[in-house]
């Protein structure tokens, strides 16, 4: 797989909610090569503090040129990205992991909870572009209204019609947890396979529907990372049956099939 390490100069960078950002970056190598539930590592700034990169999922690609990160300010990182503007430039290194495998599906349901919704928008993107499956239904939950920001509208305009929300206080869509959607929404005339990131309880009860209903599902799970690369050994995961090696979030995913996973 084709990694790259760029010097990206910032294009536009877009405040969506009080604590969400859009941030666009020229970065030809990685968004020419990049494949939907990829990452990025993304040096924040030019000095030693923090030191370490932080990874972020790509939101999209524009062309063959840019690249695009959607995310949520929760420490000093993504503060300083945030303080970043068009003309300065970042370290990249990417396209970095295993994206979701959408060979030989019938019918492909996203379910994104939170920031766990930036990597889904390029899959949706990848799938009405490729009509491979034919069918998409999208699932969007946040715990209310203010964080899902432009999202809802920004997967209708790419022409995801059939996109259902959820917020946990019921300020939009659905009153309750992105996860009870599936039932509601998914027709039994399909052979459903869901792709879902978010934070780690969503995903949880995703899988544990998937099982209920016989549904196949991937996951995109977050981990903390210091490198990126499989060099750290900082990103380890339990497999599901608790024996052998740890898997690596950074090598082995960011998506995994979810009964490869421990469920703890
Ligand atoms: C593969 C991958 C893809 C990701 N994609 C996105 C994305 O598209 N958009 C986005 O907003 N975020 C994403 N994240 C999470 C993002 O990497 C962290 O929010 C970021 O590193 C925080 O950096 P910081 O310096 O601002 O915060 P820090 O000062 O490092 O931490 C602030 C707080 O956030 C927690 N935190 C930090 N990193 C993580 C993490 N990886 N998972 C859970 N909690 C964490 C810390 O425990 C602490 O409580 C992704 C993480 C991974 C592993
Ligand atoms: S983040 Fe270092 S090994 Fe995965």
């Amino acid at each position: 797989m084709n990694q790259f390490e760029e010097q990206a100069e910032i294009v536009r960078q877009e405040q969506l909610t009080p604590e969400i950002y859009r941030l666009t970056l020229n970065a030809p190598d990685i968004a020419s090569n990049a494949r939907p539930g990829q990452f990025v590592m993304v040096q924040t700034t030019t000095s030693y503090d923090p030191l370490l990169r932080r990874p972020l999922s790509i939101h999209q690609t524009i062309g063959n040129e840019q690249v695009q990160l959607m995310y949520k300010v929760v420490g000093k990182g993504t503060r300083m990205l945030s303080a970043m503007r068009p003309g300065n430039s970042v370290q990249l290194t990417g396209p970095l992991g295993h994206g979701f495998d959408l060979a030989g599906k019938d019918a492909i349901c996203l379910v994104g909870g939170g920031m766990g919704i930036a990597p889904l928008y390029f899959l949706a993107r990848e799938i009405l572009r490729t009509n491979t499956p034919p069918k998409l239904v999208v699932l969007l939950g946040a715990r209310t209204a203010a964080e899902l920001g432009p999202l809802p509208r920004d997967f209708q305009d790419i022409g995801a019609i059939e996109t259902f929300l959820a917020t946990d206080d019921g300020t939009l869509g659905h009153h309750g947890f992105v996860a009870e959607l599936i039932q509601k929404h998914l027709t039994p005339e399909h052979n459903w396979s869901i792709c879902t990131c978010g934070p780690h309880p969503m995903m949880k009860a995703v899988v544990n529907q998937c099982k209920k209903l016989g549904y196949e599902c991937q996951v995109s799970l977050e981990t903390m990372m210091a490198c990126g690369i499989s060099a750290c050994l900082g990103c380890a995961v339990p497999r599901s049956d608790l024996s052998g090696p740890y898997l690596h979030v950074c090598k082995d995913g960011p998506v995994f099939k979810a009964d490869e996973v421990a469920w703890l």
